[in-house]
């Protein structure tokens, strides 16, 4: 055995077998680990290994699992966020302001940003992710941003339908023929999602359809920015092409929820979005009850949400998506594992990687009842402590 995480006062597993509830919680237990993965969950003080941690009392939990990120671009927004916080409205045309600095900039330029981007989450607990492009928009520069992406995660999503470029500006039939046929056999290698923008001002209904579905004949699996910023087709279409995921369902009806319910798409919400947005809040709490899969993510971008804050995102889906903590800590974990279809993370069990938060609290409660104080006091990635 080569580490234990010992003397942790309330441990999250995330596994009914292993402990009590939905969460699996131990109070007094250790978390063994060999190599990158979890062997045992013993109790405390009962493991020899060549290292230990002490939790010294403290909570730990499953590492939270970000199922929605664009952490590749270069540039700043930072005035049309004053500009919003002042009265103007979000519009996805923002985006190509990010992708003029996103091509100008060097592979270095980019990897530098991505890296301190990536440091920035596993100091906010982010043991794994997904990354989006969507600032390149040219063959070459989406495969670049796809493989920058490929660094730091292998689920990379290609997010060529983000926006339609300038060079095909009022063409946007003609943009989705491209991406079908040039862009997309570019950036398939380097991509393990597709996805698409469904939006007023983005893309519609039978576009996002044929860019998944062209993504899915090579292999990729599909996921969808759905209901962002009104009630659109977005939810009803990634129920209809199976995607793992339906992003964002800031504004969801009746139909919506129960075709969320009675399908394997994960209802990805993004609270830190409706936050830096203005946007109302969806009722997360009726999605629930009906039976539908949920997680959060950061949604960490330059334009709708600066923030690798898994923390604040678990705050406000308490306070104003109506979860209770213990849901939200799922949703942020198992929940972004599920919406990623990965079953080694998001849960402590035997077996699962080694991706654990060390929380400076007593309980993940902590997390809604101290809003913006920073807990995460250690994050361990694949048994290797990184912040
Ligand atoms: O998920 N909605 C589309 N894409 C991002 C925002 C991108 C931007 O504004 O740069 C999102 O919110």
């Amino acid at each position: 055995v080569s580490l234990v995480v010992d003397r942790i006062g309330l441990l999250v597993t995330n596994d009914p077998t292993i402990g009590d509830g939905p969460l699996g919680v131990r109070r007094d237990a250790a978390v063994v680990i060999d190599g990158e993965h979890v062997v045992e969950i013993a109790d405390a003080g009962t493991i020899a290994a060549d290292e230990r941690i002490d939790a010294d009392g403290r909570c730990v939990i499953p590492g939270f699992v970000d199922s929605h990120t664009h952490l590749v671009f270069a540039g700043d927004r930072g005035d049309e966020f004053a500009a919003r916080m002042a009265g103007a409205p979000y519009a996805a045309g923002g985006i190509r302001t990010t992708v003029d600095a996103t091509r100008a900039a060097s592979d270095d330029e980019l990897i530098d940003l991505a890296s301190m981007r990536r440091r920035e989450a596993a100091r906010a607990g982010i043991t794994a992710l997904e990354i989006k492009s969507g600032y390149g928009l040219t063959a070459h520069d989406e495969a670049r941003c796809l493989r920058i992406g490929r660094w730091f995660t292998n689920d990379t999503t290609f997010l060529g339908a983000h926006v339609v470029p300038p060079e095909f500006d009022g063409r946007a039939d003609d943009y989705v023929t491209h991406l079908r046929d040039v862009m997309l056999p570019a950036a398939a290698p380097h991509a393990r999602w597709v996805d698409a923008f469904c939006e007023r001002g983005a893309f519609d209904a039978d576009q996002c359809r044929a860019v998944i579905r062209a993504g899915q004949a090579l292999g990729l699996g599909g996921r969808l920015h759905a209901n962002q910023l009104g009630h659109g087709p977005g939810v009803a279409l990634a129920v209809e092409l199976g995607c793992a995921s339906a992003d964002h369902c800031t504004y969801l009806d009746d139909d919506d929820i129960a075709a969320l319910a009675g399908s394997d798409t994960v209802a990805t919400f993004l609270p830190a979005t409706d936050f830096s947005t203005r946007q109302p809040y969806p009722d997360a709490r009726r999605v629930i009850d009906a039976g539908a899969s949920v997680a959060i993510a950061t949604n960490c971008n330059p334009g709708s949400s600066y923030t690798t804050s898994m923390s604040l995102c678990i705050a406000l889906a308490v306070r104003d998506l109506r979860m209770t903590p213990d849901e939200a800590l799922l949703a942020t974990t198992s929940g972004g594992a599920r919406a990623l279809r990965r079953t080694d993370v998001g849960h402590l069990g035997v077996g699962a990687r080694a991706d654990l938060v060390v929380l400076d609290a007593p309980s993940y409660t902590h997390l809604v009842y101290r809003p913006g104080v920073p807990l995460v006091a250690m994050t361990l990635v694949g048994g290797l402590a990184l912040a």
